[in-house]
């Protein structure tokens, strides 16, 4: 286990690279699993989610090669296993998707229950009704379900609701297989859509990208040497929350700002000095209190809940009273109460309503990071505060943001890592 201590309060001034997108590395790493030929994934960010996925890949039997320069390759050849029971699969939420894969490849797949229960009990209702409307078995022991297919045949699905991980199931198993399958009510966030794009270069026959409904005629022979992640939306979106609020400047890059529509409406509502130049993000010191702001989360194109945290940040140096609706997670709030204790008034109206009144000043504390996204939100408002700040679980923030610690010290953060 490590730490984190933080000597605030510090402006995070220079310019820091936004790594590959962690959730579309996951997606990748599953989807090698139906391509014919050695695959190399470029621009994958060095995160720990990464890693565990890697490792329950090599379950199945594949190679995989995890490199320093953000390559990953991966031989997926003599892949032979695709009973999961008795691998990390139980403790990682994106474990889910290598459900279509497998099931594309031998029919059957069998796998825990994923992890990742503490944002919200978010069931996998999606992703097993759409396999039961392909024509797939299902059934469940102990938390371990096993779905299984005899032949497969054209189909039409409707989702019971635009999920990203069960749309992205969906659409793996659907174009790593000779038949045409209709997918109506589909997510359609960035990552999805370059997911499509490398399916439909690899062979796989694609319409309606862009759109919630696809129609795909998938192959058997999927071929692709290489794929490209794209720029972490969330990771880009974090760092200019993090630069605004605590006073710095400088530039994010590569800033992905057609993705970030929402995002970049409403920091532009609050004043900050913030500009997009060809793809950077360019932050010059804001004057502070910044004006206050409602937030409501949703799916994309609605402002998304991996950022819904960050922007708290934002609040406490805003005068007067910001209001957070979440709408996707019931326990993506909680960060809340540890704010609270760090000196910011808060108000939690129920599960899903907050109130944040600033401008706060925020006091050290000892703090355990809950989750991915409230971990670094926390670790940022760390960098705000006054004094020595220390943040237990550093492998927590580690699942999700590249050598976080390297990044924030060339901008000028006091923060180290302990390793115990
Ligand atoms: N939801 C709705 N309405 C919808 C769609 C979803 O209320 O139309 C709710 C769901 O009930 C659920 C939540 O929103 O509680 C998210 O649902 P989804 O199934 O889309 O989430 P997921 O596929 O399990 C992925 C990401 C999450 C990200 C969400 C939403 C991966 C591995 N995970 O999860 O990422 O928050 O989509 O964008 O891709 C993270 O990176 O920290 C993370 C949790």
């Amino acid at each position: 286990m490590a730490r984190f201590k933080i000597v605030g309060a510090t402006p995070l001034v220079g310019n820091v690279k936004i790594s590959g997108a962690k959730n579309e590395a996951l997606k990748a790493v599953a989807l090698s699993l139906n391509i014919k030929n050695k695959l190399k994934i470029t621009n994958a960010p060095q995160i720990l989610d990464v890693v565990n996925q890697g490792k329950i890949l090599k379950s199945t039997g594949s190679i995989i090669n995890i490199c320093n320069n953000n390559e990953i390759i991966i031989d997926t050849t003599y892949a032979n296993n695709f009973d999961l029971t008795d691998t990390i699969a139980g403790k990682l939420r994106a474990s889910i998707v290598f459900a279509g894969p497998l099931l594309a490849r031998f029919k059957s797949v069998k796998l825990p229950y994923p992890g990742g229960c503490l944002i919200g009990c978010r069931s996998i209702d999606t992703h097993l009704d759409a396999f039961r409307q392909i024509g797939a078995k299902i059934s469940e022991h102990k938390r371990i379900f096993s779905i299984n297919i005899d032949e497969f045949h054209d189909s039409n699905i409707i989702l019971k609701e635009k999920s990203v991980t069960a749309t992205e199931n969906i659409v793996m198993f659907a174009s790593a297989i000779a038949v045409k399958t209709k997918i109506d009510n589909c997510a359609i966030e960035p990552e999805i859509i370059h997911l499509l794009l490398n399916l439909q270069k690899a062979g796989a026959q694609i319409d309606g990208i862009g759109t919630r409904t696809l129609i795909i005629k998938g192959s058997q022979n999927l071929k692709l040497k290489t794929y490209e992640i794209i720029t972490d939306r969330i990771e880009a979106g974090t760092f200019v929350c993090a630069m605004i609020s605590s006073g710095g400047e400088g530039e994010v890059s590569p800033y992905p700002a057609d993705q970030l529509e929402s995002f970049t409406r409403l920091i532009k509502s609050t004043g900050a000095n913030f500009d997009i130049i060809d793809n950077k993000a360019i932050i010059k010191q804001s004057r502070f209190p910044l004006k206050p702001f409602s937030l409501k989360t949703g799916p994309f194109p609605e402002f998304p809940t991996d950022l819904q945290s960050p922007m708290s940040l934002l609040a406490l140096r805003a005068k007067g009273v910001s209001l957070f609706v979440e709408t996707m997670f019931e326990n993506r709030l909680s960060y809340l109460e540890i704010l609270r204790k760090m000196g910011a008034s808060i108000k939690i109206i129920d599960r899903q309503t907050a109130e944040i009144n600033g401008p706060c000043k925020l006091r050290s504390a000892n703090i355990e990071s809950l989750d991915l996204r409230s971990g670094i939100t926390l670790l940022l408002a760390a960098t705000m505060s006054e004094g020595e700040t220390f943040i237990e679980k550093a492998e927590i923030i580690d699942r999700g943001y590249e050598k976080i610690d390297e990044k924030l010290k060339l901008l000028g953060a006091n923060i180290e890592r302990i390793n115990s």
